[in-house]
This record gives C-alpha cells, sequence and structure tokens, in this order.
C-alpha cells in the first residue's frame, strides 16, 4: 500500500493557523475524503478552521474545481435550434428563504421564451421548504429523471425541474451531510463551492443567483449576503458560465404562503398573470437576468398575461406523469391565529413562519423523513398592511392536529403591530456582475 500524498493533521494545522492550503493539498483533499482516506472527524476540524480562517480566492476555486471533479459532468451542447445553432441553456439558483415558491413559475416563464432550463433542485431541509417536495404535492408528478429524459424534456418543453442525480458532485453530497451536523455549514468558501460545484457540474450556460439576506436567510446581514454573492460570481465567471446574482431580502417570507401545496397554489395565480406583488416581482426580475444571460432580449410579463408561461408549466408537469389540472391535497385540520391589535402589521419574522410551517409536517428533520403535502402556513397580511384585532392574521394547515401547539409556539412573538409609519424596504437590494469583481 503506498502512503497518502498529504498528511491530512498537518493540512488541518495549516488552515487552523491561518494558512492557505496548495492546489495539490485541496484535490487530494477532496478525494481522499471522498473515497473515506479521509474520516468524517479530520474533514470537520478542517470544515471548523475554514469557517473560522476563511479561504482565497484562488483556494475557494480549487475546492470547487475538486468537488466538480469528484462526479459527472452533463452536457447540453446537443440542444440546438432548425438551423444547427446552440440554444444557450439558463438557470437559477436561491440560497434559501421561507415561501420562496419562485422557481416554480420561473422555469417555465423563462422557457416558453425557447430557453432551456434545466433546474436541479432538492428537498427541504429545516426551515426551508424545497422545491421538490411542493412539487410532489401534484398528483402524480415525478422528481426522479435519467439524463436522457432531461435532456429530452429539454430540447422538447424546455423546463425541467427535477432531482439532481448522486452522480452529480458526489464530494458535496457527502461534506454537506457533515457540516449540517458540525455547525459549520455557515462558512461562505463552503457555502460557495457547494453551489457552484453543482451549477458547474450541471453544465449550464448562463446562471443568476438568488442570494437572500435576513432573519429567514443563511446570511443575516446584506454585506454577508454579497460577500457570498461575490465568490460565487467569481466561481462562475472563472468556470466560463455566464453568471449574475441579485441580492434580495429575506425578513418575511415571500408571498403569502409558505408549504408545499399552497406555495403550489401561488404559483399557479402567478402563472395565470395574479398572485402576490412581491412574488411577481421576483419572478420577472430573475427572468430578465436569465433570458439576458441566454441572449434573449424580452420582456417576461408578457408571457404570464398572455398564458404562454402556464402552457409551458402544464406541458412540463405531465411530462413528469403530474396532472396539472388535478385538485392539490386538502389538509385535515386547519387552525386560525388572530391579530391581537388593530395597526399596521410591521414585522412577520420569515424565520418564525418557517420554523411553523416545518413543525406543522410541510418540512423534514432529517432527510429520510415523509412531509405532508398539505401542511404550512397562509399568511393573511403583509408587512405594511393594515390590520384590525380579531382579524384572522395566519392560518396554520396540517393533517395531525397535534403538531398544532409546537407550530404556535414557533410564531409568539412573531408578528408586530404598529401604529407608526412603515418604511419599506426594496426586495432586490443589489445586482452582482462579474463586472463588479
Ligand atoms: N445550499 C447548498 O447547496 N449548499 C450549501 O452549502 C448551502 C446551501
Amino acid at each position: 500500500m503506498t502512503a497518502p500524498a498529504h498528511d491530512v493533521v498537518d493540512l488541518i494545522r495549516t488552515k487552523r493557523d491561518g494558512g492557505t492550503l496548495a492546489p495539490d493539498q485541496i484535490s487530494w483533499l477532496i478525494g481522499a475524503y471522498t473515497d473515506g482516506t479521509v474520516a468524517d472527524e479530520q474533514m470537520s476540524a478542517m470544515a471548523m478552521a475554514i469557517l473560522l480562517r476563511g479561504m482565497d480566492r484562488a483556494e475557494i476555486a480549487q475546492w470547487t474545481q475538486a468537488m466538480i471533479s469528484s462526479g459527472e459532468r452533463m452536457d447540453f451542447s446537443s440542444l440546438t435550434r432548425a438551423d444547427g445553432t446552440r440554444r444557450r441553456t439558463s438557470d437559477k439558483h436561491s440560497t434559501g428563504g421561507v415561501g420562496d415558491k419562485i422557481t416554480l413559475p420561473l422555469a417555465p416563464l423563462v422557457a416558453s421564451f425557447g430557453v432551456p432550463v434545466p433546474q436541479l433542485s432538492g428537498r427541504g431541509l429545516g426551515h426551508t421548504g424545497g422545491t421538490l417536495d411542493k412539487l410532489e404535492s401534484i398528483p402524480g408528478w415525478q422528481a426522479h429523471l435519467s439524463n436522457e429524459q432531461m435532456l429530452d424534456q429539454l430540447d422538447r418543453i424546455g423546463a425541467v425541474i427535477c432531482a439532481a442525480g448522486s452522480g452529480l458532485a458526489p464530494a458535496d453530497r457527502k461534506l454537506y451531510a457533515l457540516r449540517d451536523v458540525t455547525g459549520t455549514v455557515e462558512a461562505i468558501p463552503l457555502i460557495a463551492s457547494s453551489i457552484m460545484s453543482k451549477k458547474i457540474a450541471e453544465g449550464t450556460d448562463a446562471l443568476v443567483l438568488d442570494v437572500k439576506a435576513g432573519a429567514g436567510a443563511f446570511m443575516k446581514t446584506r454585506a454577508d449576503a454579497e460577500e457570498l454573492a461575490r465568490t460565487m460570481v467569481a466561481l462562475g465567471t472563472d468556470a466560463g458560465v455566464s453568471t449574475t446574482a441579485l441580492i434580495t431580502g429575506m425578513d418575511a417570507p415571500l408571498g403569502l404562503t409558505a408549504g408545499n401545496a399552497v406555495e403550489v397554489e401561488e404559483s399557479l395565480e402567478v402563472l395565470a398573470g395574479g398572485g402576490p406583488a412581491d412574488v411577481v416581482e421576483l419572478t420577472l426580475a430573475l427572468a430578465e437576468e436569465m433570458l439576458a444571460g441566454a441572449g434573449v432580449e424580452a420582456d417576461p410579463a408578457e408571457h404570464l398575461a398572455n398564458g404562454k408561461a402556464m402552457d409551458c408549466w402544464r406541458q412540463m408537469i405531465r411530462a413528469q406523469g403530474g396532472d396539472p389540472e388535478a385538485p392539490l391535497p386538502e389538509p385535515k385540520h386547519t387552525h386560525t391565529i388572530t391579530a391581537p391589535a388593530s395597526g399596521t402589521l410591521s414585522r412577520l419574522d420569515a424565520y418564525a413562519v418557517g420554523v411553523a410551517a416545518w413543525r406543522l409536517g410541510a418540512g423534514r428533520a432529517r432527510k429520510e423523513d415523509p412531509v405532508q403535502a398539505a401542511a404550512g402556513v397562509r399568511m393573511h397580511a403583509k408587512p405594511g398592511e393594515r390590520v384590525t384585532a380579531g382579524q384572522p392574521l395566519l392560518t396554520l394547515t396540517t393533517d395531525e392536529e397535534s403538531r398544532v401547539p409546537r407550530a404556535e409556539e414557533a410564531l409568539a412573538g412573531a408578528a408586530e403591530i404598529a401604529d407608526s409609519a412603515w418604511q419599506p424596504k426594496p426586495l432586490v437590494s443589489a445586482r452582482v456582475s462579474a463586472e463588479d469583481l
């Protein structure tokens, strides 16, 4: 047996003491962790050293590259027009928030302009919901597609939202599970490399990042969100992916729903030309970026108004076995929380609403847990709106009534009603592109 090329304890000490890891050390470390030569406890120590000491741009790029190399790369270059020219694909990634259903209307909206959208999505873990869990509330809909099925659907319909195969960045899969249980998820270099390794391996031509900042997001401050956005835009740009990022607010939930079926229902309102103003605004802002990244100049609002985005949604759902006309599951129990006073709703804490939806059964504590399609929270007012004492403020829905008290506990103090004037904050606060690096 040959001796390992590096001593993992030396590498941990280097990072612990604020040093820089060399490219060959990083490649070796990721490979050795993926094949089990480096143990979980050693990688945990390294992840904590990275969280505390950070990494420079070259280290993050090498770390990302090593995670990409741990698995397969997808190839969409066979997607062509009738004249033989290549169709540029465009994708979006959100760093995760409460009520963030934007992928659902966004993918068919962008695809309705002829731009293929290969959206590999995940399931919810903790207080943020998962796109696949939401779509699985549609009767018959299947999350798993082979690479061939995905390519065929991209070619015929343009929009695909499906589960990422296990072959894509397996090093990230293992490392993310480890970070989740060692308090190291929040390290900006590790979040950036985790997200971008999957997006670069997926092989999209253009990518728009929705980097959330606020109470319900990973990044609590705008400064941290901007640092994460710049790091990811740099990684994408260096890998030849046309990448931009929008910094968007996540102090309050997006829209008026958080959960599974309730978020599908709200997405359908947006696709039908209605829906809450913030969900529409963000869908259009991200669609503009995605279309521009694919080289298409168009006003995305037109296809919400004329039904073309809805037509594409129906085709996308049918192609994956779902019935877009079937009624969505109804909850067995509902519980209403009323406004304790009259005034302006000045705060509705996104994190608290996310935890409540999760405790009602919309999310899972462990990745093998089932979720309830009909569980969630409906909000009857948005921050800035007037409410009257005794009117419904939140409706909690679940199939298990015993879950309600813990959800109510999460919501204690989550809503504030004030007499004072309310200052709106912009939903999209900044844009980061390669020119800003
Ligand atoms: N999403 C990811 O895919 N990875 C992270 O590290 C955080 C969010």
